[in-house]
């Protein structure tokens, strides 16, 4: 268990907090195992009704651990002891609503995962950048085809392949998130949607999500993207991603073979 995320049930919401602003909400496996483990259970809890993703601190998170990354490289963690497909999947196969709330920066999966939620409130200054390229990676989260889905191949190629960075405002004006607010009442707007939601018929939010959403289609792309992500997580580029993140430097990929 870890206290890096907060998970508590008020008013038939499951808020699920993201706490470790030291490290800008870096998910590690622990946390994506906390994670995964509460939305599978909300969706067979008759007391929820709708669930809020928030953060602690000024960013909303920094994405996936880069330690955990470099585990990976270094062989100290296996393949099978990742635990970002048990929330991603999770995630895919979530039929309550899902609502987000997110100040500062979102990073990887900190953006993918927002594909993922019903509906999505920012900070007009949040700044959001999926730069997978950047660290020698690929899309992952099904996001290869929402991401297009949503703000249409050219602009998910150049945050994709350039790690172009989206701001709130841009966000919501290109659909990528419900809508920018000031940062201090990004929170309260969207626990009260979150409300507003659980007020709502189950039945008929449920019904249609279903229909909105193809979970099974959904994970059959993330198993895709998951081989090559995790080939790609032991290739020299993302090896020297790493270090380069550790030794606070730019990486230099030009002498990197394919
Ligand atoms: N994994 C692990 N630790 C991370 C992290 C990550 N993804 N992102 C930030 N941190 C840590 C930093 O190492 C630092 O720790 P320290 O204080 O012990 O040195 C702390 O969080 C604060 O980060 P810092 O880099 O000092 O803050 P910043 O405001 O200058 O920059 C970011 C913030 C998010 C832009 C920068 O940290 C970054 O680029 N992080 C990597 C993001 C990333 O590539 N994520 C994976 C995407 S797939």
């Amino acid at each position: 268990m870890t206290d890096h995320v907060l998970v508590t049930i008020e008013d038939h919401i499951l808020h699920l907090t993201l706490n470790r602003p030291e490290k800008k909400n870096a998910i590690t496996r622990d946390m994506y195992r906390v994670l995964g483990n509460a939305l599978s259970s909300a969706e067979t809890n008759p007391e929820i009704r709708a669930i809020l993703l928030q953060a602690e601190g000024d960013a909303f998170t920094a994405g996936n651990d880069l330690a955990d990354f470099g585990a990976v490289v270094s062989g100290t963690l296996t393949r099978e002891e990742m635990t970002f497909q048990l929330f991603l999947g999770a995630l895919a196969r979530a039929d309550k609503p899902l609502v987000a709330a997110v100040q500062g920066l979102a990073v990887g999966v900190g953006v993918t995962l927002l594909l993922h939620c019903d509906l999505v409130y920012a900070a007009e200054n949040a700044r959001l950048t999926t730069p997978f390229v950047n660290l020698g990676l690929v899309p992952e989260a099904a996001s290869s085809l929402l991401l297009q889905a949503r703000i249409g191949y050219a602009r998910a190629y150049a945050m994709f392949a350039l790690g172009e960075a989206v701001d709130g405002r841009a966000a919501a004006a290109m659909g990528l998130v419900t809508a920018a607010l000031p940062a201090a009442d990004v929170r309260q707007r969207a626990r009260a949607a979150a409300q507003q939601l659980a007020a709502q018929p189950i039945g008929a939010l449920r019904a249609t999500k279903q229909l909105m959403r193809d979970p099974a289609a959904l994970q059959a792309i993330m198993d895709r993207e998951n081989e090559v992500f995790i080939a790609r997580l032991q290739s020299a580029e993302t090896a020297e991603a790493l270090r380069a993140f550790a030794e606070r430097r730019p990486p230099d990929f030009r002498n990197l073979k394919d």
